[in-house]
């Protein structure tokens, strides 16, 4: 079991309700500067000890891979040219006996080299999961769910073809072609000399290739990251999609991108097509040298034949790594191009982030409550529900100039129940989202139980604060399971916990009449089930975590009123700790809340318990008696 693993098993056995983020492997400051080397080898470390037998088994097949020729020379020269041919067996023996061992040990450090790669690409895979839970709403907001996806999958794919093959292959290539142009240089310089000449050329010829390929990768990468962007939001959006007729549209757009991805990929092959014949060619004369030149060098009695042989079998150990450091080039500007977005998605910085000392500092502030002796003092794991927003304006990050919310201001106390309204785009879901923490006000504080938002630790805010969502999700998973998400281990296996949560939420009568009941698989994003059966599924695993604040964003809006009034009154049973807060158009849904809040443009323009506002005859009981009259107007069949 991995060290993550076992913390995780610790905290959540300590305290169900506050599981830490898993620790990352390597810290993302780490080598933050470096090269891609540099910044991978932490992820590789811990397999390091493996590369180092690799690279034992990979001298030792070299040493073969090098030795194999001269026996083949000697054969040339003692069996052939002079006739000591009970040499024969004996130098065959020893030719199969080395072409085993490096049989062997190529397969060995493959083996270990695949091992390596994967250990590797499984650890930083682990940190980019990490990071994605730690990221705030902002960087959702602004990064497409394919980018994401690309990191995740192609990318790290790209790095672990890099570590596991890509590696190894530039190395040997490297020892292959310097060791064999060494013995070549002991068994006759003069060819050796000929053949060297050409290093310089396939120096040239690699930098250019390589310096061309980079940009080409990095644009191929982007390209196939909006590719996977727009398939991903049209299987998600398809029932739109359809219900508009747009597939021609559709079609059309992905045409443009899969034919700019082949054009990208097109650009790349051309700029390989630049290069490679070049490497190809550089191959070939290396042939004609020592076919023409070594042939001369014989027929002139400054070689035996079997030195010919011996330098032609060596001649694939030069002749392969010129024609291959083209591909092996491309690869390693895959692996850059890759790391640059992964190091990009491993460094983002979160907005949202806790405080150092939030558990200490929230501990002081519970025991300075408690010595005053608040009706529900908090502790540093429990939030006892009160709500104040202290004069707060907010605005989005990635729009700073307009400000959404602007000098809210208000007060309930814990165990209250909260009715905010108004029209649509007012704000209403920005309020709430500042409680979770989702984001950070701009001006002035969120106070929960008197302490700022900032300042309690996240797990803790998040874990007793639980918003049902206005555009609902669930997972593709059982309604049981669904509705247990979030509670503690032990509460999502009961059972009768898990039903008594739904029948408060008004669920309980259709997840029976489903099938399988509560074991019943909804499909992704909870398709097969209607827009208000999803509402009171999402309602149930809100209260199945057992929130102290409980915030409905519009969560009964699909809902018939009849059922709307059954939840009501279930939620009204419940115990009276818990803080309601519900957004709502319809005012019966807000009118029994102990204090209501009409928003406009960002800003409360009134306040007040129903009855205040409906005397006050403004904004509130316009609101009240257009409904009043739709109602009215339904009941006598209108
Ligand atoms: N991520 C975002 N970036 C920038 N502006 C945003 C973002 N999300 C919402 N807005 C803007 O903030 C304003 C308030 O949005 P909000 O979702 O809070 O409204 P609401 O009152 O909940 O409306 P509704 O009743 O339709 O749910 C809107 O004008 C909206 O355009
Ligand atoms: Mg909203």
């Amino acid at each position: 079991m991995g060290e993550r693993q076992v913390l995780r098993q610790t905290t959540s056995k300590h305290n169900p309700k506050n599981v830490v983020n898993l620790p990352m492997y390597v810290n993302p400051d780490k080598n933050k500067d470096s090269g891609n080397l540099r910044w991978i080898l932490p992820y590789c470390k811990p397999d390091l000890p493996r590369v180092a037998g690799a690279v034992v088994l990979f001298c030792v097949n070299d040493a073969m891979a090098l030795t194999i020729p001269l026996i083949t020379g000697m054969l040339v020269d003692q069996v052939i040219t002079q006739g000591h041919t009970e040499r024969l067996v004996h130098l065959c023996l020893l030719m199969i006996a080395l072409t085993i061992i490096r049989v062997g040990s190529r397969y060995g450090y493959q083996m270990w080299m695949e091992r390596f790669g994967q250990n590797s690409i499984y650890r930083l895979v682990s940190d980019e999961y990490e990071k994605l839970h730690e990221l705030d709403f902002t960087y959702f907001n602004h990064t497409r769910t394919g980018d994401i996806m690309s990191r995740l999958t192609s990318d790290t794919d790209a790095i672990r073809h890099c570590l596991s093959w890509v590696s190894y292959q530039i190395v040997d290539c490297v020892v292959m072609f310097v060791g064999a142009l060494c013995v070549m240089f002991v068994i006759d310089w003069r060819l050796a000399l000929a053949l060297s000449c050409v290093t310089p050329f396939i120096f040239l010829l690699t930098r250019g290739l390589s310096t061309h390929a980079h940009p080409l990768f990095y644009a191929i990468r982007n390209s196939l990251a909006s590719l996977n962007s727009m398939v991903e939001e049209n299987i998600e959006g398809n029932r739109v999609v359809k219900a508009f007729v747009r597939e021609p549209y559709e079609t059309e757009k992905f045409d443009e991108r899969n034919d700019d991805y082949m054009r990208r990929n097109m650009d790349l092959a051309y700029n390989s097509r630049r290069y490679m014949p070049w490497l190809d060619g550089l191959g070939f004369s290396l042939q004609l040298i020592t076919l023409g030149l070594g042939g001369f060098l014989v027929i002139e009695g400054y070689m035996t034949l079997g030195n010919l042989v011996s330098f032609n079998s060596f001649l694939w150990m030069i002749d392969g790594p010129v024609r291959q450091s083209g591909w092996l080039i491309n690869d390693w500007q895959r692996f850059n191009a890759s790391c640059i977005k992964i190091r990009k998605l491993l460094t983002a910085q979160s907005r949202i982030t806790e405080k150092p000392d939030a558990r200490e500092s929230v501990k002081q502030a519970v025991t300075i409550a408690e010595q005053v002796g608040g009706t529900h003092p908090p502790t540093p794991d429990r939030i006892s529900g009160e709500v104040r927003f202290d004069h707060v304006s907010f605005a989005f990050p990635d729009d700073p100039e307009t400000p959404i919310l602007k000098d809210i201001d208000f007060a309930i106390p814990a165990g209250a129940k909260l009715g905010i309204l108004g029209e649509t785009g007012a704000g209403k879901s920005t309020l709430v989202s500042l409680i979770s923490r989702f984001y950070d006000p701009t001006l002035g504080h969120v106070l929960i139980d008197g302490i700022d938002a900032r300042d309690w630790p996240l797990t803790t805010l998040r874990s007793q604060v639980c918003i049902v969502a206005q555009d609902t999700f669930l997972f593709s998973d059982t309604i049981g399971s669904n509705i247990g998400f979030g509670a503690d281990e032990d509460a999502a296996r009961d059972e009768r916990y898990i039903q008594r949560m739904a029948q408060i939420a008004g669920a309980d009568s259709f997840i029976r009449s489903m099938p399988d009941g509560y074991d019943t698989v909804v499909g992704e994003r909870g398709v097969g089930l209607s827009g208000g059966q999803k509402q009171r599924l999402s309602l149930a695993r809100a209260l199945a975590d057992d929130p102290s604040i409980l915030i409905m964003d519009d969560t009964t809006s699909a809902v018939d009123m009849e059922t709307e009034a059954e939840i009501q009154r279930h939620l009204r049973e419940m115990d009276g700790s818990k803080t309601i807060i519900t957004i709502a158009h319809r005012i019966s849904s807000v009118k029994d809340s102990d204090l209501i809040l009409v928003l406009e443009h960002g800003r409360i323009v009134e306040r007040g318990t129903h009855e205040e506002l409906v005397a006050r005859h403004g904004r509130y009981w316009d609101i009240y008696h257009k409904q009043l009259g739709l109602q009215s107007g339904a009941s006598q069949g209108f």
